[in-house]
């Protein structure tokens, strides 16, 4: 078998899962909440209304995702956002293809994380995967399995840019980030920090098509600190 994706296992549970999702977001309408509830305020509170809900990516960004993974070898492989795993379905099949790593996953959610463990088990993958439930801000301070490859943030959005900030010390020189969602306006301070050439990125937009929306916005950029000192100026008649 040439990719984990195409595994008998790990592809019904992909596909059942992505079906599901797209009849849910086919379907799902916007609760108007019972009069005299208090209003979801904090992250926390706001997810946790709408905690039967996938909210995943779609296929065609899951297959980049893949790519990527494995096109820079990547072992370790840092998500904010598991929900019910469907995107760390697709990271976990990279990681497993490229021969050696560990997918961080992080979910405030505890119910989310034990439907995603189902998932991943039934998906052959969950060996791969370390799940670290609560807030992402604190979770991602323990320590992690390795110099980090590769960054996945689709959690809270007006969080990504803080997320960054903490993973960033722990990234490898060409670290790959990948942002999700980043037509909502909560990803503003992020793309405006990211897209600075001063904070280390290079960085460039992308919208995928097809899957539970026409087309989806994403952000991906690589950590461009030099793994050597940057040429100075060459001085071609400094000959004897
Ligand atoms: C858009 S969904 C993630 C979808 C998932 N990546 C996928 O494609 O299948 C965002 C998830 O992030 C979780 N989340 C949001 N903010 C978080 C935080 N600060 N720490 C941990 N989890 C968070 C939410 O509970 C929600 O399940």
């Amino acid at each position: 078998m040439k990719c984990t994706l195409y595994h008998a296992d790990t592809r019904k549970t992909l596909d059942d899962l992505l079906a599901d999702a797209e009849r849910q977001a086919g379907a799902w309408k916007d609760p108007k909440p019972s009069p005299g509830a208090p209003k979801p305020v904090t992250p926390l509170e706001r997810f946790t209304a709408v905690k039967d809900l996938y909210m995943a990516i779609d296929r065609p960004f899951g297959n980049l995702m893949y790519s990527l993974i494995r096109a820079t070898g990547a072992q370790t492989v840092v998500e904010f956002g598991t929900s019910f795993g469907i995107s760390t379905i697709f990271l976990a099949a990279a990681v497993r293809d490229n021969g050696a790593g560990k997918v961080l996953t992080t979910e405030f959610i505890p119910e989310k994380v034990e439907t995603a463990k189902k998932n991943l088990t039934k998906a052959g993958l969950v060996d791969l995967i370390d799940f670290r439930i609560g807030d992402a801000l604190q979770t991602l301070k323990d320590p992690m399995p390795g110099p980090v490859d590769f960054v996945f943030l689709d959690g809270e959005k007006s969080m990504y840019l803080d997320v960054l900030k903490a993973l960033e010390p722990q990234m490898k020189p060409g670290c790959l980030i990948a942002a999700d969602n980043t037509d909502q306006d909560g990803t503003k301070t992020f793309l405006e920090y990211i897209r600075e050439p001063d904070n280390g990125y290079m960085t460039s937009p992308l919208l995928t098509l097809g899957g539970t929306k026409p087309e989806s916005g994403h952000e991906i950029s690589v950590r461009i600190i030099a793994v050597v000192p940057p040429l100075g100026p060459v001085d071609l008649f400094d000959h004897p």
